[in-house]
């Protein structure tokens, strides 16, 4: 991945309705505590994957089990062989295979991926596993509207092989990160963090294998919490 972008001066505050509040807060968010609940509709997620497609099912797992007021409304895909597209297929999710392959530039291949995203009326972007550097032209598409996820405790390890980068680093805590999506890769707001401890005997696959549970649990409330959605966590 190209880490060398410049920049873009984004203010560090977000918009009123993406107002970051405490986790206790926003789980209470869409009830009110004294007597009837609020409805909200569901958000509209459209995911972007590149890989196994792990995260999505757990997003879509904290939908059916109503821990997350969502619906998942395509899966956009990049990797003809990315599992992600089975996994939605065996759970009756739309998957759209836009292979950058195909695409003369990122540019148009995030205005294909925009176009498809408004064509299911997405209005929350879930890049799970999406191993493609973003434009400004799928930013401004959606603007604070992108979140990711990281296996790292950014701001360390940004980019590729960051599991790989903690154990030679020689940490002795890392673990995942959901945060907003900006120009510069793995950098913008942080919502949610989880903590995972590197064991002695640890390699890449073990500790990544930690990593993923802890991503598969914190993703969920992520949005959730972006979103202001009603969420319920589950202790690890
Ligand atoms: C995750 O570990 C995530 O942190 C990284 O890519 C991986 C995707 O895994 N960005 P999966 O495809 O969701 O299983």
């Amino acid at each position: 991945m190209d880490l060398t972008s410049t920049p873009r001066k984004i203010p560090r505050t977000i918009p009123r309705t993406d107002a970051l509040v405490s986790p206790q807060s926003a789980l209470l968010a869409g009830t009110d505590q004294s007597s009837s609940p609020i409805i909200r509709a569901p958000i509209v997620l459209g995911v972007m994957a590149s890989g196994s497609g792990s995260n999505f099912e757990a997003i879509a797992e904290a939908i059916s089990k109503g821990v997350l007021n969502a619906r998942i409304a395509v899966v956009i895909y990049n990797n003809p062989q990315a599992k992600v597209a089975q996994r939605a297929q065996r759970l009756g999710i739309p998957a759209v295979l836009l292979d950058h392959r195909q695409f003369s530039s990122r540019e148009s291949l995030d205005d294909a991926i925009a176009a498809q995203l408004m064509e299911y009326q997405v209005n929350w972007v879930i890049m799970a596993g999406w191993m493609r550097r973003v434009t400004e032209r799928l930013l401004s598409a959606f603007p604070r509207r992108i979140l990711n996820i990281h296996p790292s405790l950014l701001p360390s390890f940004p980019g590729i092989r960051s599991v790989e980068q903690a154990l030679n680093a020689g940490v002795k805590i890392t673990g995942c990160s959901v945060h907003f999506v900006e120009l510069v890769i793995d950098s913008g707001p942080i919502i949610m963090q989880a903590a995972v401890p590197v064991a002695p005997d640890d390699t890449v696959e073990t500790l990544q294998a930690r990593i993923q549970v802890q991503e598969h649990r914190i993703f969920p409330a992520a949005i959730a919490l972006a979103a202001q959605q009603v969420s319920h966590p589950t202790a690890s």
